[in-house]
Formats: structure tokens, C-alpha cells, sequence
């Protein structure tokens, strides 16, 4: 790819709203995992680790985002419920991030923290090139025992959100507003 259409496809992503079958294949969603091991990475640690859901998988990130909520607020109503369950079936696969940090003398958390995080992005990025549509999701509480077991989370690991992958419904884009630069840069020179 040319380089300025390198740099639109950057400067004009944006995330996926409604994501429906068919999703990447097994070879496209290794592929797409491929690039998010190319993340910048201190000291090559790879804090992170992918759990790619799909098909029945959902039923059960469903049930372990439901539980965590049980546990977190002792209750949960039906509609709460119900709420929580459709973020796992909002796309056909998702790619959750878990954070997956070393011990380390040379390199912080917060850097593999920051190295994991970069992992979503990288995801995002690689599915759209491959023509899918794509939006990092999290549900706002800490895992609970269910989740825990469900993703074999170790005690140090967290869960960074997911991203949901799919093929995206057509719609209407608006272009991008420009970062305002004079708010969000500062140029030192
Ligand atoms: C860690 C993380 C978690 C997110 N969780 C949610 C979420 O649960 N719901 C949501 O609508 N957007 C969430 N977002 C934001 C979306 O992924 C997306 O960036 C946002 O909708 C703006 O769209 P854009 O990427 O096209 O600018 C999250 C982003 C990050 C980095």
C-alpha cells in the first residue's frame, strides 16, 4: 500500500458500530493476533495474552460478565442482566486482552501496562486491514470468580476489554474532526 493511503487508513479509522457475520476465519483472526504480538514491548516481555471467543464461547463470557456483576453488587435484575449478556453477542468473535505482566528489575508494570494496552489498538487495526469492522468494549467491573476460572486468569492478570470483530453494516461516515493541536500538542523547541 502507498504510503498516503497508509496514513488515511490511519487518520480515518473509526470504530465499528454494528458488527454481524461472517467474522474472520481461524488463518485471518491468527493473522490479525499476529499483529498485536508486533506491539512496542520493553525488554520483548509480551505482557498480554489474547482469548479469542466465538460461537458458544460467547455464552459463557456472558455468563462470567453476569456473575462478575453478581458478585461486585450482591444482585442483578433481569434487564441488568440481559443488558450485560448482549455484549458478548454484539459481534460473532471478540479478542479479550488480558494483561499478563512480568516481574521484572528493569521494566515497570506501568510500561507493560502500556505495551498491553497497545495490543487492542493493534487488533483494531489489523482486522480493518483485512477488511472487518472492529470496536474495543469493556463492561466496567472486576472480574469475578467466574471470569476468573472461565479465562484461566492468573492473580496478577486483568482484563483490558475486548474488541468485537465482524463484518461491519454499512453505514454513513462522517469524516473525522481534526485533533484541535493547539489544545492536545505542545511542540518544545
Ligand atoms: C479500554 C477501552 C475500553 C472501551 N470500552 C468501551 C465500551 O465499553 N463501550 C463503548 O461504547 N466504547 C468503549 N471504548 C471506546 C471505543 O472503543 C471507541 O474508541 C469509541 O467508541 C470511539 O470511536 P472511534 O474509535 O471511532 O473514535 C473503549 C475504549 C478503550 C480503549
Amino acid at each position: 500500500m502507498p504510503a498516503p493511503e497508509i496514513y488515511n487508513f490511519l487518520a480515518q479509522r473509526q470504530s465499528a458500530s454494528i458488527l454481524v457475520e461472517p467474522k474472520p476465519d481461524r488463518s485471518t483472526v491468527e493473522k490479525i493476533l499476529q499483529v498485536g504480538g508486533t506491539v512496542p514491548d520493553h525488554g520483548g516481555l509480551k505482557p498480554y495474552r489474547f482469548v479469542v471467543v466465538e460461537g458458544e464461547g460467547r455464552e459463557k463470557f456472558a455468563e462470567s460478565m453476569v456473575n462478575a456483576a453478581m458478585e461486585a453488587k450482591g444482585t442483578l435484575d433481569d434487564k441488568k442482566k440481559a443488558k450485560l449478556k448482549s455484549k458478548a453477542y454484539a459481534s460473532p468473535l471478540q479478542v479479550v486482552i488480558v494483561f499478563s505482566p512480568e516481574e521484572d528489575d528493569k521494566i515497570p508494570e506501568w510500561e507493560q501496562m502500556a505495551s498491553a494496552s497497545c495490543t487492542g489498538y493493534a487488533v483494531v487495526l489489523a482486522a480493518n486491514a483485512l477488511g472487518f469492522g472492529a470496536v474495543w468494549k469493556s463492561f466496567g467491573f472486576e472480574p469475578g470468580s467466574l471470569m476468573q476460572q472461565t479465562f484461566q486468569l492468573k492473580k496478577n492478570e486483568r482484563i483490558l476489554g475486548w474488541v468485537n470483530i465482524g463484518t461491519e453494516m454499512d453505514r454513513e461516515r462522517s469524516s473525522r474532526t481534526p485533533l484541535d493541536l493547539k489544545k492536545f500538542a505542545f511542540f518544545l523547541s
